[in-house]
């Protein structure tokens, strides 16, 4: 077999094999086909696409080519939840302990970010004390013993992926729907979860930027899950405005706490409840949707799941006390408010705008090397619809570069679009995808 023969098929619009697709991932991995070959191959992937079948293939052949981790000494049907990403999504933090309170075990493998704002392994560092460094063993025992643990992703998973990622990011090959779908669930699958929740998210701050992309992205995800006997359900949610009003490390564990206290942003509360109820249904601890927002709702009413929160910080090092008291995050040097210079309704807050200003602050990180500044952020203090009157407050941000504060700023306030007529409340949620089939809400 050549790597050119691959590549000519797939310039003229032919069918890959298994045994292709399996050729080439293993030598690419290996470091046997150069990076020339891989681009050419991926590009015409990109531009001719790939049918299920192939990506299904695609997807197994980039699976095995790393670790493929055991689970089943963990107790119970472990359910994983995953977001393909966006501004404010602090998700993770508030939803893993909801569901574990709830009896899912939650065995969790997270990663760090690149851009606008860290990842959950970045957000949860900002916890004074935690980490997210656990041998094998404690791992599993943790999840028997508390139903949670929470580590970094190890970086014997996946091993293609990472190197068919990074050539995808200088190649102008990110965006296709079958390479996605692939590199998603190839480390889902890896990381030995019984049943997948995917939040695949919409919108502005999304890489999905339309409705019909961000459905065809969860039914392919859900085909593959399907196929490798995973239930894997899609939910497809908003990111046109960011998610919540915190966005940076600190800020949005702090908003995440307040979730648990069932004080959080509607939106986001309203995500964490959905996404909750899906998890509790695919580990067969709900009988349905219903009885899932149910339990949910009892998980934090009855402060179960903020318990459990602190019975996770504490068995990973962390500090609980932080939960009553916010002060021990460690302030930035500056808090500053801005100001509206317009009066009327917050017609749109551009996601992405919002979160690379809150990189410029340092929230984020632009190349992998960068340090984050675990104190810097915004937080929201307007949302879409809201109305506001010139000298309103719109945000306040936190940080402590000062050079960067003007560009931050001049950001943040582009990212803010004011209209004198109320637009129409935007969805949170779009619809589900499931082995069944799509439910458009
Ligand atoms: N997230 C991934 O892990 N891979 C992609 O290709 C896109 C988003």
């Amino acid at each position: 077999m050549r790597i050119y023969d691959i590549i000519r098929k797939k310039r003229d619009k032919e069918e890959l094999t298994k045994e292709e697709i399996e050729f080439f991932v293993d030598r690419y991995s290996k470091g046997d086909i150069p990076d020339y070959q891989a681009s050419a191959l991926l590009m015409a992937i990109y531009l001719n696409k790939m049918n299920k079948q192939e990506t299904a293939w695609l997807t197994e052949a980039m699976m095995n080519s790393g670790e493929v981790i055991d689970l089943s000494a963990i107790n119970g049907v472990k359910v994983d939840k995953h977001s393909t990403g966006g501004v404010g999504d602090k998700t993770t933090i508030t939803l893993a302990p909801l569901v574990a309170a709830c009896g899912v075990p939650i065995a969790k493998m997270s990663g760090r970010g690149l851009g606008q704002t860290g990842g959950t392994l970045d957000k949860l560092e900002s916890i004074p004390g935690f980490s997210i460094e656990m041998t094998a063993e404690k791992f599993i025992e943790s999840v028997n013993n508390i139903k949670i643990a929470v580590c970094g992703q190890t970086a014997s998973i996946a091993v293609a992926d990472k190197k068919m990622y990074a050539l995808r990011d200088v190649t102008a090959t990110v965006d296709n729907i079958s390479l996605i779908a692939a590199s998603i669930m190839c480390k889902k699958l890896a990381s030995g979860a019984d049943a997948i929740v995917l939040d695949v998210k919409t919108g502005d701050g999304a890489f999905m930027k339309t409705l019909d992309q961000s459905f065809e992205l969860a039914k392919e995800m859900v085909e593959i899950g399907t196929a490798m006997d995973r239930e894997t359900i899609g939910i497809i949610s908003d990111m046109d405005e960011p998610l919540g009003c915190a966005v940076g490390n600190a800020l949005e564990v702090i908003e995440a706490i307040e979730a648990l206290k069932g004080n959080g942003p509607t939106d986001f509360m309203n995500l964490c409840e959905t996404l909750g109820a899906y998890m509790l249904v695919s580990s067969k601890i709900a009988t349905d949707y219903e009885d899932g927002v149910r339990r949910i709702n009892e998980a934090l009413t009855s402060g179960e799941a903020l318990e459990k929160f602190k019975e996770f910080v504490a068995n990973q090092g962390g500090d609980p006390r932080v939960v009553d008291d916010y002060s021990l995050f460690g302030e930035a040097n500056h808090i500053v408010e801005i100001k509206s210079d317009k009066t009327g309704f917050i017609d749109k807050i551009e996601a992405e705008a919002v979160g690379v200003s809150a990189m410029v602050l340092g929230a984020g990180r632009e190349t992998k090397e960068d340090e984050l500044d675990l104190s810097a952020g915004i937080i929201l203090k307007k949302k879409v619809g809201d109305f506001v009157k010139e000298g309103d407050t719109l945000a306040i941000m936190h940080f402590n570069r000062e050079e960067k504060f003007e560009d931050a700023k001049r950001r943040l306030k582009n990212a803010y679009i004011i209209t004198e007529e109320k637009a129409e409340p935007k969805k949170l949620i779009y619809g589900v995808v499931t082995k069944d089939g799509i439910s458009k809400f």
